[in-house]
């Protein structure tokens, strides 16, 4: 079944299970020998969500060999990969946002990431976490539940993302007045193009200057998502349940560092194929399909109200 405006999830249901398909992916990336990452995590809480494809995945019992099809650019072993990267990158964002002195982080769409757990941020960092309330609800319970502690001061935001979640934030004690660090990872794809428009000029409203943003782009096109629903096809026949076709929502939508730049922030982009290449891991899309990661800082002038 497809989206709907007001549709709603848990973390294994819809949208919501896609949190826990790439915590499996990160699961998996901190299991590799020399690991980019460590999200030790990323397991417990994939286990707990309970859909055993990804339960198989996450723990190595299933091999991305028997899985994937050979001539696919997209499956469990690409997925690993890029979980690797585009973690470590946003790893990396956080920890140099800290080190200029920013102490207040929105992790937007935070789904099972497990940042504010598991990075080590200054004493007087806030992390506000933002997402549907019973993926919210499922995380911080289950994590309480194995006496995991936040590494930081940590309020959830309990708000779909295409309301009016701005006056959450703020009823929640973000500070307007402070640098800010945001991600908008593995987001923007299931927003409707003009809720992506307005989430990032909402950010842009709330940002004081110097704040800094962290998003990635992923399946925005036809030819990508044809990729995609011909890998889930696959997990299907191998006993993944849940389906995952058809959650981005369609549409012709605005380049994400284009439209930041448009409105004040400067921007730099790291294609997944570069990010893969950085860290001796093979190409996965081609070319055309390329997505990114990027960050921005915000030096210039912003329109001044959110919508
Ligand atoms: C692919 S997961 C990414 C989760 C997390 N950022 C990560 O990388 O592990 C997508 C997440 O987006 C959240 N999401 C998508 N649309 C949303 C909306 N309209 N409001 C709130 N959360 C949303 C889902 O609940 C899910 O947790």
């Amino acid at each position: 079944m497809g989206r709907t405006d007001n549709d709603t999830w848990d973390v294994a249901t819809s949208v919501g299970a896609t949190a826990t398909m790439v915590a499996a992916g990160r699961a998996r990336a901190t299991a590799t020998d020399d690991p980019l990452i460590e999200d030790r995590f990323a397991g417990p809480l994939v286990q707990a969500v309970g859909i055993d494809f990804f339960t198989r995945w996450a723990a190595g019992e299933l091999d991305p060999a028997d899985v994937d099809d050979p001539d696919a650019s997209w499956g469990l072993q690409q997925m690993t990969h890029a979980m690797a990267v585009r973690t470590r990158y946003i790893d990396e964002f956080f920890l140099d946002a800290t080190a200029a002195g920013i102490r207040q982080a929105v992790i937007l769409a935070s789904g099972l990431d497990a940042r504010a757990y598991r990075l080590s941020w200054p004493p007087d960092t806030t992390v506000f976490e933002i997402d549907q309330p019973e993926v919210l609800d499922f995380k911080t319970t289950t994590l309480a539940g194995l006496s995991f502690e936040p590494t930081a001061t940590l309020q959830s935001v309990p708000v779909d993302l295409r309301h009016d979640w701005p006056a959450a934030l703020q009823a929640a004690g973000f500070d307007t007045e402070q640098p800010t660090a945001w991600a908008a990872e593995g987001l923007l794809a299931y927003l409707p193009p003009q809720a992506q428009d307005r989430l990032l000029d909402n950010i842009t409203a709330l940002s004081a200057l110097d704040s800094r943003l962290a998003a990635n782009t992923f399946w925005d096109t036809p030819e990508s998502q044809k990729v995609g629903r011909a890998a889930f096809q696959r997990w299907y026949e191998c006993g993944l349940d849940v389906k995952l076709d058809d959650l981005c929502c369609p549409g012709a939508r605005n380049d994400v560092a284009t439209y930041l730049t448009g409105r004040g922030w400067h921007v730099d982009r790291a294609p997944f194929s570069q990010l893969l290449a950085d860290h001796e891991l093979p190409a996965a899309p081609p070319k055309s399909t390329d997505n990114y990661c990027c960050t921005a800082i915000l030096r210039g002038s912003k329109p001044s109200a959110h919508r």
